[in-house]
């Protein structure tokens, strides 16, 4: 089979690419020059929608609906969009083999694929129990999340076990998301995760008291501090019952597992310089090898704020690094330069009525202000984290746009602060002065 030949090939159909393939329509590509090889079967798409809307009973997001790049308010790209713009989309096509310096890439069904420049996006994919040796992990309705095949199962499964049990496994993004889509579908659920709290890699203890009283509210259970160590099935290989280290054994017809995530960068072993678990980039997510640039969550990429090489694992980031790295790209072509990029960290999530987004680093001491009562009819409240004498992060639950924007600057601008109890006291409208 004779090779195709691409000026551009994006490996990976996700966030990046799909943010990507826009990029290079608005700086300009011709008809043949840029391909997409994604191994799943639809265009990118907006990821997060995933664990969010796409698993609501009563009208839940259904592709199209949620192809790139509505996700930031842009345009939705079609498969027919890219068809105009000739840019083509090659999809159900896994690349098993990768010859960076010889610029080949190959599928697992033999075709090959030639470039001129390469940007990897191949994203992550889950950590599974498995790899811990957890005993019965292979049983029928245990079920990981990264893409929308995953997404449908687990719909099936929930309309399939109306009313049942769901254990969830792991305190995460994941965890917190799927807790709550489960118990909006009226299972009965169960969270269980090794951690003193939820979401320990961000939320502070008071931040997590408030989600895990608001969870316990809504009628989700809660078991901290231990992990599962095996699953038990049905004669139909179906999943029954759960296992805890602590002896406890759980009844269940669904089991959600999350985690955490692991960036795919397999395919590139010893081709490529690599850090803390990523692909090493510069500012313009260029990688050691030429012509071959990784974006999203493999690129391990300078954060300027913090004067430090990070791996990000949101698709704020995988966005923005999508298109620098085009920027930079088509910059180098007529011999010009773009900015260095300097982001600024942003996570966020949703689940039942709750929104909360997180600005900057979540590094040194923390202070808490406003409601973060989960019975007040209205709850409100935030983070700061301070270092050195200045306000680094910030979070907050139930902001609105502005008061977002306002958090968002102070992390960005890091002011000074004299006594951290003023700070709490002054709470958001210190970050409004900002
Ligand atoms: P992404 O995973 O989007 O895409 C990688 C693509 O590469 C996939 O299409 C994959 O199939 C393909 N691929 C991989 N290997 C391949 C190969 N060998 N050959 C061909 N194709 C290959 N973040 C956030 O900030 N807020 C949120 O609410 C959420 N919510 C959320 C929900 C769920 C369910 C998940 C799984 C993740 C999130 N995230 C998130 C994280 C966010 O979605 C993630 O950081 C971005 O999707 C990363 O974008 P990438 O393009 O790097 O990878
Ligand atoms: P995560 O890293 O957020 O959470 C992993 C959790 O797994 C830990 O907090 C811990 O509670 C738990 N854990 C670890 N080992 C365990 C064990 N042996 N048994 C039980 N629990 C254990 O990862 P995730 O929630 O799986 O998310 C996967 C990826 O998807 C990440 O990249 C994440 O950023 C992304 N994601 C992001 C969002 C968002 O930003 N809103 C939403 C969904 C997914």
């Amino acid at each position: 089979m004779a090779a195709k030949n691409f000026k551009y090939v994006i490996l990976g159909g996700g966030v990046s690419a799909g943010y990507a393939a826009r990029e290079f329509s608005k700086q300009g590509v011709k008809p043949g020059e840029l391909a997409v090889i994604s191994k799943e079967a639809v265009a990118p798409y907006e990821r997060p929608a995933l664990s969010k809307a796409y698993l609501f009973p009563e009208s839940p997001a259904r592709l199209p609906g949620f192809h790139t790049c509505v996700g930031s308010g842009g345009e939705r790209l079609l498969p027919d969009w890219y068809e105009e713009k000739g840019i083509e989309l090659i999809l159900s096509t896994e690349i098993v083999k990768v010859d960076l310096a010889g610029k080949t890439l190959v599928s697992g069904t033999g075709e090959s694929f030639k470039f001129q420049i390469l940007i990897i996006a191949t994203g992550s994919t889950v950590v599974r129990l498995s790899d811990f040796g957890v005993k019965g992990a292979d049983a029928k309705n245990i079920f990981y999340l990264r893409e929308v095949d995953d997404a449908d199962k687990l719909n099936e499964a929930i309309k399939a076990k109306k009313n049942g049990k769901a254990v969830i496994v792991g305190g995460g993004y994941i965890g917190l998301e799927l807790g709550a889509a489960l118990r909006i579908n009226n299972l009965d659920v169960t969270m269980v995760y090794p951690e003193p709290w939820c979401m320990p890699r961000l939320f502070t203890a008071d931040i997590a008291a408030f989600y895990e009283g608001y969870y316990a509210n809504k009628g989700v259970k809660i078991t901290k501090g231990t992990v599962a160590t095996g699953f038990t099935a049905d004669s139909n290989g179906q999943v029954k019952e759960v296992h805890l280290k602590d002896g406890t054994v759980l009844e269940a017809d669904i089991v959600v597992v999350g985690v955490g995530g692991r960036p795919l960068i397999s395919l590139f072993k010893g081709q490529v310089e690599e850090e803390k678990g990523g692909i090493k980039t510069d500012a313009f997510f260029k990688t050691s090898v030429p012509d071959v640039y990784a974006v999203g969550d493999v690129a391990t990429f300078p954060l300027k704020l913090y004067n430090e090489n990070r791996r990000v694992e949101h698709v704020d980031h995988a966005r923005k690094s999508a298109e620098q790295a085009v920027k930079a790209i088509k910059a180098s072509e007529e011999g010009k330069t773009v900015e260095v990029y300097d982001y600024l960290p942003y996570f966020y999530s949703r689940s039942f009525d709750l929104s909360w987004q997180f600005y900057g680093d979540n590094v040194g001491e923390t202070v808490l202000f406003g409601d973060n009562n989960p019975a007040s009819p209205k709850p409100k409240f935030g983070s700061y984290w301070i270092k050195d004498g200045k306000v680094v992060g910030a979070f907050l639950e139930a902001g609105t746009p502005e008061e977002n924007q306002a958090i968002a600057k102070v992390a960005r601008h890091q002011p000074p602060v004299g006594s951290l109890d003023q700070l709490a006291k002054e709470g958001l409208s210190f970050a409004s002065k900002i």
